[in-house]
């Protein structure tokens, strides 16, 4: 039920909405309030007048069982029993769906992100778009919509002709074959070393040959395409991400020409130093360059067409790019360019930015070939989740294979724990804290509700008519908080919504669970706790799941 919704229906004021009806801050006067003081303009009134007025003529009934008027707010209680009858009945009823919703039924969105360059590091700087665009893809799932994730792959450019080159002259297959992306990355590295003019030459040839088609070049491309896809693919299993197409930039290399004849039949191409260009002078922003004086197509290029194909293939109401926020200019230039090309679908295109991650001693990406592997974040994570579970319950079964979901929850929940736009500093200390506002908090606080409901040994119910005492009410309260919080994620393109609504409803559970019996209550009461102790482990599960994050069963 939506309180506000009701509140403000029952109050029947002029100018007053939902909106205007606020979460109360403190939980002892209410669960809602209305602040009376913009009313007062209106009514020329004063605030206490106006909200003792409003208080006298509201009527309290099974849904609002108390109203008082203090310091110009009303403030309201919800019947708790009948709010928790509601909540706890809906989570047990629906289990693993419970928030998800149909919302997005008919509707498609896309979903960039992750898009590895073959051939190149997959580095801590692809942590972000990975794991915030593969919980928007589950969060968009879950909501009905119809999702495709799309792995631009970085796999057009004279990089490769480097890469061909260098592997003749100084590749071994087998040392390649069993390197993979490493050997691959090493012999990319040695070439921008020491390659001379001759060499240089020799990789335009290449890259040259790959374009004409040539048999040759094109397999060592898709051999390198294939041992670099073989190794993200490895990692996104780790991660629980998957992707519906793999379509990169190459894909568009046919697809260009038409964009760039349309764009000269509209008058919008213009010539600039010898390149073609379009000018965006008007919006602030310098020119969009679409093809260089040597008649190469550029990225932005290659995105107009991926843009157009996308709408054409999939009709989408969304589509969404997770891409750093250094790409800022690069995706309001091109969503501009639509826009003047007449595609009105430009619109509901939207780059979700994020911010930069690095790690504590200060690494960060490809400097010169000294990279932060995200396979290496991931292992070491990993490594170091089983020294703390380790240590806090050796006897633990399973301990090899706890500590890998433990130490994967903690990569993920790492990167989305906070709103996704600020620059983070990774500490495998921080993530891996039971204490702190991590995914080891809250697996932790799963394990413990798993216990209890494995000691308990019985089908929790829910008993009718039970009044929460003031624990198990915050409890409820942050439980019926999930369905809204799903939706403000997907509306924000904001999975940490998710993250903290997680930690919030395991700190809330885990001040009940040690202010308040539970195996040793009795009756309705102990009935009360073991549904809400069920309730509470299934919405921490379906939060996790979203991020994409496991939930070991004990720890
Ligand atoms: N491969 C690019 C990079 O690593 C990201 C591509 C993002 N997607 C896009 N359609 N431009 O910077």
């Amino acid at each position: 039920m939506d309180y506000r919704e009701y509140i403000a229906k029952k109050l029947n004021v002029e100018n007053v909405t939902a909106a205007d009806i606020a979460k109360s801050p403190n939980s002892e006067m209410g669960d809602f309030a209305l602040p009376c003081f913009k009313l007062a303009k209106i009514f020329r009134r004063s605030p206490v007048q106006i909200a003792e007025g409003l208080k006298n003529g509201f009527k309290t009934d099974e849904v609002i069982s108390e109203v008082s008027a203090v310091n110009g707010y009303l403030n309201f209680k919800v019947n708790k029993s009948g709010l928790a009858a509601e909540v706890l009945g809906r989570i047990l009823l629906e289990g693993e769906m419970y928030g998800s919703s149909s919302i997005g039924k008919g509707k498609t969105v896309c979903i960039d992100y992750s898009s590895v360059n073959i051939a190149k590091p997959f580095h801590i700087g692809h942590l972000s778009t990975t794991v915030i665009g593969g919980a928007l893809y589950k969060i968009f799932k879950f909501l009905g919509y119809n999702v495709v994730g799309i792995n631009h792959l970085g796999d057009y450019g004279t990089q490769f002709g480097k890469l061909i080159c260098a592997y003749k002259k100084w590749g071994v297959k087998e040392e390649v074959e069993k390197g993979g992306i490493h050997a691959i990355n090493a012999l990319y590295v040695r070439f921008n070393e020491e390659a001379d003019e001759e060499m240089e030459s020799a990789a335009r040839e290449y890259f040259r040959l790959i374009e004409s088609g040539d048999k040759e070049a094109n397999e060592l491309f898709e051999w390198f395409k294939t041992l670099t896809l073989n190794y993200v693919k490895n990692i996104y299993d780790k991660l629980n991400i998957t992707f519906d197409s793999y379509a990169g930039e190459r894909f568009y290399t046919d697809k260009m020409q038409p964009v760039i004849d349309e764009l000269k039949e509209k008058k919008l191409l213009k010539e600039s130093e010898g390149a073609q260009i379009v000018d965006l002078d008007g919006y602030g922003m310098p020119p969009c360059l679409i093809l260089r004086s040597d008649g190469a197509s550029l990225y932005a290029t290659r995105d107009l067409a991926a843009a157009i194909y996308r709408k054409k293939t999939y009709d989408f109401y969304k589509c969404l790019y997770v891409v750093a926020y250094q790409q800022n200019l690069h995706f309001k230039q091109v969503f501009k360019v639509l826009e003047l090309m007449g595609r009105d679908w430009a619109k509901d295109m939207v780059h979700v930015a994020y911010g930069m991650v690095s790690l504590e001693d200060g690494a960060m990406s490809t400097r010169k070939g000294k990279v932060v592997w995200l396979e290496d974040v991931i292992s070491k994570c990993i490594e170091k989740a089983y020294a703390v579970i380790d240590e806090k319950n050796s006897a633990l079964e399973n301990k090899a294979e706890i500590a890998k979901v433990v130490g994967l929850g903690a990569v993920v929940f790492g990167a989305l724990y906070n709103n996704k736009i600020k620059d983070i500093v990774f500490s495998y200390d921080k993530v891996l804290s039971f204490e702190g506002e991590t995914s080891v908090y809250v697996q932790y606080t799963c394990a413990r509700a798993n216990s209890v409901l494995t000691k308990s040994g019985v089908k929790p119910f829910l008993p009718s008519g039970y009044e929460p005492n003031a624990q198990e009410a915050e409890v409820i309260k942050a439980l019926s908080a999930f369905p809204q919080t799903v939706l403000d994620a997907s509306e924000k393109y904001e999975p940490s919504l998710i993250a903290r609504f997680a930690v919030d409803l395991a700190q809330r559970y885990n001040k009940f669970y040690l202010d308040c019996k539970i195996l040793t209550a009795e009756g309705a009461q102990k009935d009360f706790r073991l549904a809400l102790t069920k309730a509470t482990l299934q919405t921490l599960k379906n939060a996790l799941t979203l991020l994409g994050i496991g939930v070991p069963e004990k720890m």
